[in-house]
């Protein structure tokens, strides 16, 4: 990690610059934070699963022809991706009530939406990411109406996928979080799938209990914060079935 030059340093994840110009080593840490920053705390082995379970999935999308940034995981800790030129807009996708929307609308925690809801964030902490609309992103430049309709047909494509994918280890995807980049490729620009998904970005429930199998646990203090993340990871056949006696994941996921 020294000899690397550090980019950036996020809440869950470090960037260093990568082996080649144009490429980025992402390390992702176990620190989890909640609330825009009001709570801190770390899940114990977090970053190892998120690693892995982000791979898992980008490499998925990418089967099913999705651009992302994601080249290939380096080790436990650290995958390395395309630099991208990140688009300042979190895209928030919605199968079923949950968090703020539940706050803003009244509407109950775990009813089924009347279809999938895409809205729009803007990345900005000092503001705590406050929705916008497509209006907003538009005049303000923040992404073209070319590019917003992109990231809109890839997040609904992207939900339809994990959507299957879940339901198949008994899991609801309730909402999840996407960033996309823009990728310079030569004269070309393309628009790719970026940061990454995991617990850390997902609302995941156990289809038979509604167990809450993400980072509410953390947030809502819910106790078996890092075992819902072992779960998630079982379930995707990337732990043992037995179960991890060994959540750092030294053995599993090498
Ligand atoms: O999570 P919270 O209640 O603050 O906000 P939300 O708008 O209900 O979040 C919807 C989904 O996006 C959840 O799965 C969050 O985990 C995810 N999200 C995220 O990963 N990062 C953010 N900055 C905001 C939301």
């Amino acid at each position: 990690m020294n000899r690397r030059k550090q980019i950036y340093e996020g809440k869950a994840k470090v960037l260093f610059q990568g082996p080649e110009p144009g490429t980025i080593v992402q390390y992702f840490k176990d620190d989890a934070t909640a609330f825009n920053n009001k709570k801190k705390g770390t899940i114990s082995g977090k970053g190892v699963l998120n690693n892995r379970i982000s791979e898992l999935i980008m490499v998925r999308l990418q089967g099913i022809g999705i651009p992302t940034h994601f080249i290939k995981r380096l080790n436990m800790r650290e995958q390395l991706v395309r630099e991208v030129e990140i688009v300042p807009i979190e895209v928030i996708i919605r199968n079923v009530a949950a968090g703020t929307l539940s706050k803003r609308l009244g509407i109950e925690e775990g009813k089924p939406l009347p279809r999938s809801i895409v809205e729009f964030c803007l990345k900005n902490d000092e503001l705590g990411d406050p929705v916008v609309s497509e209006e907003h992103i538009t005049a303000f430049g923040w992404a073209t109406h070319q590019e917003l309709d992109e990231i809109v047909n890839m997040s609904l494509r992207i939900n339809d996928f994990l959507c299957g994918m879940f339901v198949s280890i008994g899991i609801r995807l309730v909402d999840f979080k996407l960033e996309f980049g823009r990728w310079y490729d030569g004269e070309e620009m393309r628009i790719v799938l970026a940061d990454e998904i995991s617990p850390d970005s997902c609302r995941l429930w156990d289809i038979q209990t509604d167990e809450k199998l993400d980072k509410d646990r953390f947030r809502r203090d819910l106790g078996k914060v890092e075992e819902a993340y072992q779960e998630v990871a079982r379930r995707l056949g990337i732990l043992p079935e037995s179960g991890p006696a060994d959540h750092q994941g030294t053995k599993a996921i090498q």
